[in-house]
């Protein structure tokens, strides 16, 4: 077998290897076992740990961990930036770049784990400036969003905002939704949206995503959607205190009861058959 390019074959194998019969080699082959050696040692007696960088000092963490814990670990404790520790709340956002790849990495720190010479960085929110608006005197029609939100129209439908996301929402779709003046698809598909900011972050237009989608369910919800006949109903029982004494002798009960309450409770949409809407 005839080897081209000996570096890259030895990468693949990943196994140390000397080269014989080559007296170019000499020194270098002596490198390539040393590095294969030190790898290994890392790997086996460092019970698989990677390094990584947070303010720039170097920390060297069980590989596994997430972006969240490996700080954690290395000493530091969250004040901010850190809500649910589950991907729900958008409020983990982190920027990273890995030694030798020239793009910057953007995720969630509880979710996306640590690699090897990462180099970390926290923000303590996504500066995206929300617009000033008021719900109740506004209309829901093909305007209003651009009109909120002009910089939409500067959309270059380069997807990077879809690739970002957590969520795997298709955002640039959602944008293109809001551009077209459709108030009622730009909320359909955004509606899982946890507002982390990764697609603003990198969007080359400035575009805010979330702040679009957020006021895009707003006006549905507030304009398109049918009224609740239900919820109305239930908003007076709740302004009238009719649970009141319910919740009272909920919170006296032991768990005991409670177990068995929630068992035996009644599902009100199963047994109805009606889910409240007109
Ligand atoms: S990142 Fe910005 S410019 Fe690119 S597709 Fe998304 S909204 Fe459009
Ligand atoms: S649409 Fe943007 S803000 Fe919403 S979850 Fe996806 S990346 Fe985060
Ligand atoms: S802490 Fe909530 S999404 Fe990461």
């Amino acid at each position: 077998m005839v080897i081209k390019n000996q570096k890259s074959f030895i990468k693949k194998l990943d196994v140390p290897i000397q080269f014989c019969g080559d007296k170019h080699m000499g020194n270098r082959s002596q490198v390539l076992v040393e590095k294969q050696k030190n790898k290994k040692e890392k790997t086996q007696g460092k019970t698989n740990t990677v390094e990584v960088f947070i303010m720039g000092k170097s920390y060297r963490v069980p590989a596994g961990l997430t972006i969240m814990k490996a700080i954690e670990y290395a000493g530091y404790r969250f004040i901010r930036s850190c809500g649910c520790r589950a991907g729900f709340c958008g409020a983990c956002s982190t920027i990273y770049r890995i030694e030798d790849q020239q793009k910057l990495g953007f995720d969630l720190a509880c979710q996306k784990l640590v690699e090897d010479k990462m180099y970390l960085v926290q923000l303590p929110f996504v500066p995206a400036v929300k617009a000033e608006y008021n719900i109740e005197k506004m209309k829901a029609d093909e305007s209003t969003l651009i009109s909120i939100y002009p910089e939409i129209a500067r959309c270059v439908s380069c997807n990077t905002c879809t690739k970002s996301c957590p969520q795997d929402i298709e955002t640039m779709k959602y944008i293109q939704m809001a551009v077209r003046g459709d108030i009622d698809r730009c909320a359909e598909i955004s509606f899982d949206c946890i507002q982390c900011g990764l697609c603003a972050m990198r969007c080359p237009a400035d575009i805010k995503h979330y702040h679009v989608s957020q006021l895009a369910r707003r006006l549905r919800g507030k304009y398109l959607d049918p009224r609740s006949k239900d919820l109305k109903k239930r908003l007076k029982e709740i302004i009238d205190k009719k649970y009141d004494a319910e919740i009272e002798k909920m919170m006296k009960s032991s768990k005991k009861d409670l177990e068995k309450q929630y068992t035996n409770r009644k599902i009100e949409a199963e047994s109805d058959g009606d889910l409240g809407g007109d």
